[in-house]
């Protein structure tokens, strides 16, 4: 598949800050890409470098084959001229204009032909469903209906690609579900490549062919979904994916892909040895973070049995219920473990308690 846009080496600085350095990215035509990233990552930075509403400090961007911005060999192509389509946050619907009107507006000044204008806005204005509303004044839509008026502004041009900023942060909880399973269902019937920015990562894994993880205006890891959840690049990947335990250890041997790991306690608790998969581990003696996600770790009343591995003394901390499930909070010497266990389970403060897991369910991680 050929790459639609293409950022190498991309560099942003505002004064000292470096809100984004040495970004290399490649998205493929008709691909769907999420920049995720804790808040002043640099995602709204690298897309208004895409959009051409920031000028990079270094590096190339490429729309296609097009270079449009490549300020080493002075190259700057202006936002109007990119083809690309662009749904923010605020969704800027024009409030004096009909829903029809705000759709059409972008081919009237393109000075597309008024037959043409016509059946290209009815077609955006059906795709997001709203043809039913084309006659109805801005003012007086929902905010789901206001972002899909934004959405048909956005597509009704045919741009190369889309770019998304949080489009769908400012609507509440059940519209923001029922928004990402439609925008994926259009995207890929329009079959536009796009770019998707966002801080929520169920939203990116939802999303999401593939995700771009990043922080301090650098890329973490690219991945799909059930790459950047399962197989973290690092300690930072695996926490912001999802919630996890960090453990800290040395390594102190290793067998295939499993790796046997010391883990300090606590001055009043010797430490422990546990076993879990290598992930990007190398040499021995290393310090290194294990990785175990509360779902994958389980509560016992007595010490499991087995080859005695894997499992830690504690004493429950808290629970919390959340219908679906049980979240209990485990102290074990100095550390604290987030362990998630069915919503029936019953467990009372400063409980006795073994918590155990899996060898494959550990990841060995670097900082
Ligand atoms: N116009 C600007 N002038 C100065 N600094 C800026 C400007 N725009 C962004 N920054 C800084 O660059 C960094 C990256 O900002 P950016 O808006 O790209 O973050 P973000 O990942 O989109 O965050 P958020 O999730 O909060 O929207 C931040 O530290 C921000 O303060
Ligand atoms: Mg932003």
């Amino acid at each position: 598949m050929s790459a639609m846009v293409t950022l190498d080496r991309l560099s942003k600085n505002f004064g000292a800050e470096r809100a984004v350095r040495d970004v290399s990215l490649s998205v493929a035509q008709g691909e769907f890409v999420t920049l995720l990233g804790p808040s002043g990552c640099g995602k709204t930075t690298t897309l208004r470098c895409i959009a051409g509403l920031e000028h990079p400090d270094a590096g190339e961007i490429r729309i296609g084959r097009d270079v449009v911005a490549a300020p080493e060999q002075g190259i700057y192509l202006a936002p109007e001229h990119r083809n690309i389509g662009m749904v923010f946050q605020s969704y800027a619907v024009w409030p004096h204009m009909t829903v029809f009107d705000n759709v059409a507006y972008g081919l009237r000044v393109r000075r597309v032909r008024g037959a043409d204008i016509k059946t290209r806005t009815r077609r955006a204005l059906e795709l997001v469903g709203l043809e039913h509303l084309a006659g109805r004044y801005a003012t007086k839509l929902s905010g789901g209906q206001r972002q899909r008026v934004a959405l048909a502004r956005a597509i009704v041009y045919e741009p190369r690609v889309i770019l998304f900023d949080e489009p769908l942060s400012n609507l509440d909880a059940k519209l923001r579900e029922q928004m990402r399973v439609e925008l994926v269902r259009l995207q890929q019937e329009v079959g536009i490549t796009s770019v998707y920015v966002t801080h929520d990562q169920t939203e990116a894994l939802v999303m999401s062919d593939r995700v771009v993880v990043m922080d301090k205006g650098v890329i973490q890891q690219i991945g799909d979904p059930h790459d950047i959840y399962a197989r973290p690049r690092n300690a930072f990947v695996a926490n912001f994916i999802g919630a996890t335990n960090l453990l800290e250890g040395v390594l102190r041997g290793r067998n295939g892909d499993i790796c046997d790991v010391e883990i300090a306690l606590g001055e009043s608790h010797a430490p422990v040895r546990i076993k879990a998969l290598g992930g990007n581990v190398v040499a021995g003696d290393q310090r290194m973070i294990v990785s175990v996600r509360p779902e994958d770790l389980s509560i016992h009343l007595q010490a499991p049995d087995g080859d005695g591995g894997n499992v830690f003394e504690g004493e429950v901390i808290d629970t919390v219920y959340l219908g679906n499930f049980l979240e209990c909070n485990v102290r074990v010497g100095t550390q604290e473990i987030g362990v998630q266990l069915d919503h029936y389970m019953q467990l009372r403060p400063q409980q006795k308690v073994f918590v155990a897991f899996e060898p494959d369910r550990g990841l060995c991680l670097t900082e």
